[in-house]
């Protein structure tokens, strides 16, 4: 933690040296979407491995680079590989990515997942707009000194995704025909997928999809006020629902499956935000 926004001041400064304008907008891309990324233009692509300070990826099917350039004729910046709680990185590692949008000028982030649907009205390939979240299964994110440059020390979490933004992704789905799902998205700490029994409490609870990212970093952009778009990928259906086995074979099928249909819908999303 010393010394911590001095050294993502000196990532993003080696950042900015590789890039040509500022990002309006930056997007996490979820297991299995990846894909998203080989649609953006004129791209320039930074490895995490080359960015001082910066964290390394270490799942299969998370590439570990941020790359730039234009989608739907926006000039994003895309994190293809994140950090998660489960792979034990220390919580200011997980949200690094969003932080760097910040500092990098965005003024929004959509943030993608794939999730096991506890809602028992989705089916797997459904995308569920997620409209709030259920995070205390963990520490915050922002447990720990606060940094002052990114926002207070305290602050309001009841309208952390963005209405206007939500608005958009809706009338967008609208538009193409897409049966867009909305949902509550509940964090696990991973890496074991859920019992059962714990699918059951988070429905009770009032969750709709279960995931193992995503709350750490929109906690962030809450924080340093950047507006949030979040995104769900139903890849299979949660612990117990079906009478199978969950794995992450099943999660990536599913995702491949879907991506050209979320790839679609994301570059639309994005000339509207
Ligand atoms: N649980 C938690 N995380 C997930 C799941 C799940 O069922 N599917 C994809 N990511």
């Amino acid at each position: 933690m010393d010394n911590y926004y001095e050294n993502l001041l000196k990532s993003v400064e080696y950042i900015k040296s590789k890039i040509k304008k500022e990002p309006v907008l930056g997007i996490v891309l979820g297991s299995g979407l990846g894909m998203l990324a080989d649609n953006i233009e004129d791209r320039i692509e930074i490895d995490y491995h080359d960015i001082p300070n910066y964290p390394v990826s270490t799942i299969p099917g998370h590439a570990g680079k941020l790359i730039f350039g234009y989608l739907s004729g926006k000039y994003v910046a895309c994190m293809a590989g994140r950090f998660h709680y489960y792979e034990g990185y220390e919580m200011e590692k997980i949200h690094i990515g969003v932080r760097t949008f910040k500092l990098l000028g965005a003024e929004g982030v959509i943030i993608t997942n794939a999730a096991g649907g506890i809602n028992t009205s989705f089916s797997e390939g459904t995308i569920m707009l997620i409209n709030d979240h259920i995070g205390f299964l963990a520490p915050s994110a922002l447990r720990g000194p606060n940094i002052d440059e990114f926002g207070d020390r305290f602050f309001d979490m009841s309208k952390v995704y963005d209405k206007d933004y939500l608005d958009k992704a809706r009338m967008v789905a609208k538009r193409i025909g897409l049966d867009v799902k909305e949902g509550t998205y509940m964090f696990f700490k991973g890496p074991n997928f859920e019992t059962p029994a714990e699918i059951r409490a988070a429905r009770i609870l009032g969750a709709d999809a279960a995931g193992m990212s995503t709350v750490p970093e929109v906690v962030a952009c809450s924080h340093c006020n950047l507006k949030v778009l979040g995104m769900s990928v139903i890849t299979n259906m949660a612990a117990g629902i079906l009478d199978k086995k969950l794995n992450h074979e099943e999660v990536m099928e599913t995702a491949n499956k879907i991506r050209a249909v979320f790839v679609e819908y994301v570059k639309e999303i994005v000339r509207e935000l």
